[in-house]
């Protein structure tokens, strides 16, 4: 009997009399039952994904540790820059929410080691009165303190913890501390892919736009003398049968003219002269000149001027082409709806810092796809036919709004309408007046 009660001590490791026999054994089990509960946590804990958001992130460690530590919320900090970014991670309602919360770092706190830990516990402390912080950083591989995790508690929770508990969360940041550098490295690797990227398409428009202003220069002289002799035969031929032909060159002269127009004004080649003007001026001189257009291809075109007209400083010449582009635009929306028509309205925009002459352009065609429209602005982004849209009508309008000091936006549902509006500084009473007493007294 004797022997059999050695044996069993060697085996199990629990020295006891029968009587406690079962309940050592069931607390041993129960012991090793956490520590492999603790090993699938801290397994999880390193396999966080890498282009998870931080609030994801910060949700992701926490539902992980509630498994095995107490508390009642949890904080992933980063420092980066001179700033602290905490996302702090709560349940409610059995739910995972994440709030953030960013603070700069007073210069005081720079010291050697974990510099940040006192500032960062009495800034939690002071934002949850009633919890105790208990943080541990997160390391780099170059052993610099790059963040921290934090497990609020409320008083009770942290009597229950113990020593054991704090190893064991500070092992659990050494884990979670590679995992996040991961993270950090991927997002300073993503963000260089992209900017060179921009730099590489913003530097191929800078090619393509200088070339394409030398090669307008070069075509502005040779068209001018297509565009007069053509005129001068049309006029001569009258009703011959040959003259529809003479016409079409001389279209396809206006059409190229138009094209290399664009493109100067495109590449910033040329210069306008700046006056006072009111939109509702502009708005006619473009009516003035496609308004028939508009009105044989069956368009309804309504305008809402404002009294008196709301006037700017710009280039009228320029203004008048955002206008063109917008209504031929809305043109080309129209063809083949039924009741197609286009609303002009004139409008004063203020707030407490700008003011600014609004002209919005409506139609009912057949509106902007959600994937077009972030690249409708982009400069030869056309969906139009080869033969009819060269892509360059916004992106040369947005230019012109923006070289203003003004904005050109847009509204769509596809299928349903289109809304383009233009927005350029208001020229006040005041302003306008004082302009001519300075030119009086000049
Ligand atoms: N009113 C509108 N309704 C629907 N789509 C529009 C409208 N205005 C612009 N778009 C879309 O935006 C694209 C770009 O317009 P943009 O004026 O820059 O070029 P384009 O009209 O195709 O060619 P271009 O004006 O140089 O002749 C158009 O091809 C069209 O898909
Ligand atoms: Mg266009």
């Amino acid at each position: 009997m004797q022997n059999k009660q050695e044996i069993l001590e060697k085996l199990t490791g629990i020295q006891s009399s029968r009587k406690s026999y079962y309940t050592e054994l069931t607390y041993l089990v129960e012991e090793m039952k956490k520590k492999n509960r603790q090993l699938a946590v801290i397994n999880q804990l390193t396999q966080l994904s890498i282009n998870a958001s931080w609030p994801e992130t910060s949700i992701y460690i926490a539902s992980q540790l509630t498994q095995i530590l107490p508390f009642a919320r949890f904080v992933l900090t980063l420092t980066k820059g001179g700033h602290l970014s905490s996302y702090l991670a709560s349940q409610e309602d059995g739910q995972w929410q994440c709030h953030t919360h960013t603070s700069v770092v007073p210069e005081f706190v720079e010291q050697p080691t974990h510099p940040l830990k006192g500032f960062l516990k009495d800034m939690l402390e002071a934002m949850f009165p009633d919890y105790h912080a208990l943080s541990v950083p997160l390391h780099s591989q170059r052993n610099q303190a790059f963040g921290y995790l934090t497990l609020l508690q409320k008083a009770e929770q942290s009597a229950d913890s113990d020593s054991q508990d704090a190893e064991l969360f500070s092992l659990i940041a050494s884990h979670v501390g590679v995992s996040v550098e991961n993270i950090l490295l991927f997002q300073d690797v993503s963000e260089k892919i992209k900017i060179e990227a921009q730099l590489v398409q913003s530097a191929k428009m800078a090619a393509i736009g200088e070339m394409a202003a030398g090669i307008a220069h070069e075509l502005n002289s040779p068209l001018t003398a297509i565009l007069g002799n053509s005129q001068l035969l049309l006029r001569e031929m009258k009703a011959t049968p040959t003259a529809p032909l003479m016409n079409d060159i001389y279209q396809c002269g206006v059409r190229c003219k138009k094209i290399i127009q664009n493109l100067l004004t495109f590449s910033r080649q040329e210069e306008y002269v700046f006056s006072t003007i009111s939109i509702d001026e502009v708005v006619e001189d473009a009516l003035g000149l496609i308004g028939y257009q508009l009105s044989v291809s069956g368009l309804t075109v309504t305008k809402h001027l404002t009294q008196p007209p709301l006037q700017f400083h710009g280039s009228r010449h320029q203004i008048e082409q955002i206008v063109i582009n917008l209504l031929l635009n809305a043109r080309d929306a129209l063809a083949g709806r039924e009741n197609p028509c286009i609303e002009l309205r004139s409008f004063l925009l203020e707030d407490e810092a700008h003011a600014y002459v609004g002209l919005s352009v409506y139609d009912n065609g057949e509106g902007i796809t959600g994937e077009q429209l972030p690249q409708i602005f982009q400069p030869f982004y056309s969906t139009k036919e080869r033969t009819k849209g060269t892509g360059l009508g916004l992106s040369v309008s947005l230019g012109i709004a923006e070289a203003h000091g003004g904005k050109l936006m847009v509204e769509s549902e596809e299928n349903e309408y289109s809304q383009f509006t233009l927005l350029l500084p208001l020229l006040r009473e005041e302003a306008r007046n004082g302009e001519k007493t300075d030119t009086d007294r000049g």
